[in-house]
């Protein structure tokens, strides 16, 4: 997958953007509107403000758009100490952690932070790109029952995230799920709805195949 960031420079800190992945979630306009302001051009201006304070509102992105690299020392970011997937309602999961994506191209890239489509419709899945919006996708994010493995462990903590071609997002290793009444549950092996369709969510139920849902 080609990917196309862009990269601002500051103080010591490279911030790197990728815009598709950006859903305006505005973690970053909020925590530090000097150097990130959507009306500005460009939008991010790091300016003179410290590497440490643009590193940590970007460890805030919760989609993953943003990222950064320490030009005078400091170091990269870790992924925080748990893998969680959060349900966000009528929108896309988030998953922060240790996380090992596998594409559907062969890529393999390690995360620390994204924002998945459950609704079916992103143009840019397996990345959530906000069309939820428009097509007005609904669930609260609450799990009536939770289908998860017993909980997981891998060798260095990762959590494999896979994709079932026209199916579900298949996690597996360590994970913590949280839903949107801020429930909570761990485990180590789960497949969740990527189509909307599930009458289980966050999880598959094997609604994707009579739904036809398509996906690579
Ligand atoms: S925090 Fe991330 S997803 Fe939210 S507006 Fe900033 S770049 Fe976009
Ligand atoms: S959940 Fe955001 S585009 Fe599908």
């Amino acid at each position: 997958m080609e990917r196309k960031i862009r990269q601002y420079e500051g103080e010591g800190i490279v911030v790197e953007f990728e815009a598709v992945r950006c859903i305006h979630a505005e973690e970053c306009i909020h925590s530090l509107p000097e150097v990130f302001d959507a009306k500005a051009r460009p939008w991010i201006q790091p300016g003179d403000t410290s590497a440490a304070a643009i590193a940590d509102v970007v460890r805030r992105c919760p989609t993953g758009a943003l990222h950064y690299r320490h030009t005078a020392g400091g170091a990269a970011e870790e992924p925080p100490g748990e893998n969680t997937l959060r349900v966000m309602p009528d929108g896309p999961l988030y998953l922060a952690g240790r996380l090992r994506l596998h594409l559907p191209d062969g890529d393999v890239r390690e995360e620390t932070r994204m924002a998945l489509c459950r609704c079916g419709d992103s143009n840019n899945k397996p990345f959530c790109d906000n069309t939820h919006l428009e097509k007005n996708f609904s669930d609260p994010g609450i799990a009536v029952e939770h289908l998860m493995g017993p909980k997981g462990d891998s060798a260095d903590g990762a959590l494999t995230v896979k994709l079932a071609p026209n199916g579900p997002i298949l996690l597996a290793g360590p994970l913590r799920v949280v839903t949107a009444d801020d429930g909570s549950t761990e485990g180590g092996k789960g497949a969740f709805c990527r189509c909307g369709s599930s009458g289980s969510k966050p999880y598959c139920d094997g609604s994707h195949a009579v739904a036809g849902f398509l996906a690579d």
